[in-house]
């Protein structure tokens, strides 16, 4: 069968023949797959400065940000079915037993770093026609988003970004006030930075936990994202615009920054500005470049004088990627255009290498497999 691949070895990407995989285990479930979302991610592997085949395969198979329906179970799956529709998880569990956060499922927060990751470190990904995997590693889709739910991968980051925020948070009993036992944003004002993917999905996110929420990016509105951004009630602000200084003085104090642009010096001024008590979630992976200057002094007199606190987030547990379903369900009843327009374009598995290695266009493209 068909799969996307990398072989680092010749400098490769493209459609390889990949044997297609039987379920062989009684805890194996065979899915086929429906669509495969591309992201940066995908697109650096592809320069050969990142991930790697797993052992005795010259190439990798790509993609991670995957929706299946389920073809075949095991004898020992429980709560999945054929016809089931399934999104799987990232990471896999490195083998060291001393390692506690693997042994409990939180293979996120892997603390030997030999975690494995499908279609970027060791395994192969998604992009393929079928594939097998543990029912564990699988979250059930409801059939009504179907649509959208190829988004649920990148929208497990702001899910767990912002329960680290407020497990953060907790330190100010008076900010954690619940609202049917869980926190909520109300009375609280958050910036997100960045308008691609990770940036609308988290301001989705923000917005319906209550957040007065801004988007802080780069080009000017009016364009796409700022429209769809607008269009579900956030306030989209432009970095050609406005410094940051004139971002806080639109926002306010800022009580929470969530940070999707992987570039460095925005995200530092913007740390400048962050609030009393405010917590910042760094989640971009720029690529090493020089140094840049930064107002260090003033970071860190802020940092100290307004009792703020800094999380970095990667990757996304079994509870993230639950709540990440509930959540797409709730905007898909709330912003149903909105959360649509997120994909610019599905693309038969042919187009792969444009996809792959052009200049990225739109917000987020998909390769589907019933293309
Ligand atoms: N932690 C994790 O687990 C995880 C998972 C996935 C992704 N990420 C990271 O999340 C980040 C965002 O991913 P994405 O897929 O949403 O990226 P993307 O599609 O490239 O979007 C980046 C956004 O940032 C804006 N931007 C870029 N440079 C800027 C600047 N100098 N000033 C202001 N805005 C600027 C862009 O503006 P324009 O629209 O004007 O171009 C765009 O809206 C990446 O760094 C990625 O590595 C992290
Ligand atoms: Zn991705
Ligand atoms: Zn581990």
């Amino acid at each position: 069968m068909k799969a996307v691949a990398v072989t680092p070895s010749q400098k490769k990407v493209g459609i390889v023949e990949h044997t297609a995989p039987a379920v062989n285990a009684d805890d194996q479930v065979l899915i086929k797959s429906l669509e495969v979302g591309i992201c940066g991610t995908d697109r650096e592997i592809c320069t050969f400065v990142y991930g790697a085949p797993p052992s005795g395969s010259d190439y990798l198979v790509l993609g991670h940000e995957s929706l299946g329906e389920v073809v075949e179970v095991g004898g020992n799956v429980r709560n999945l079915k054929p016809g089931d529709l399934v999104v799987p998880s990232v990471r896999r569990p490195c083998q060291h037993e001393g390692c506690l956060p693997c042994r409990q499922g939180l293979q996120d927060f892997c603390s030997t770093g030999d975690f494995v990751e499908r279609g970027i470190n060791q395994v192969h990904g998604f992009m393929t026609e079928t594939y097998t995997e543990e029912e564990q590693y699988l979250t059930y889709v409801p059939p009504e988003l179907r649509d959208v739910a190829v988004l649920v991968e990148p929208l497990t980051i702001a899910e767990k970004g912002l329960a680290q925020a407020w497990a953060v948070q907790s330190r100010l009993p008076w900010v954690l006030h619940e609202e049917n036992g869980k926190p909520t944003g109300k009375g609280l004002r958050a910036v997100v930075l960045g308008a691609g993917p990770i940036g609308i999905l988290g301001a989705m996110k923000l917005k319906a936990e209550g957040f007065d929420t801004y988007v802080y990016s780069r080009s000017k509105a009016p364009n796409p994202k700022a429209d769809i951004v607008e269009s579900f009630g956030v306030k989209y602000i432009s970095s050609l615009e406005h410094d940051v200084e004139s971002l806080a003085k639109i926002v306010g104090s800022i009580d929470l920054v969530y940070e999707g642009i992987g570039v460095s010096s925005v995200a530092f001024d913007v740390l400048s500005v962050l609030g009393l008590n405010g917590v910042y979630i760094f989640t971009g992976i720029p690529a090493p470049r020089d140094p840049i200057p930064i107002e260090a002094d003033q970071i860190m007199r802020n940092i100290v004088l307004k009792n703020q606190a800094i999380v970095g987030t990667v990757n996304a547990d079994k509870a993230a990627f639950e709540t990440a379903i509930t959540d797409l369900g709730i905007f898909m009843e709330r912003w149903p255009d909105a959360l649509k327009a997120i994909i610019t374009k599905r693309y038969p598995i042919e187009a792969c290498r444009e996809l792959l290695l052009d200049k990225a266009t739109g917000i987020k493209n998909i390769i589907s497999f019933e293309e």
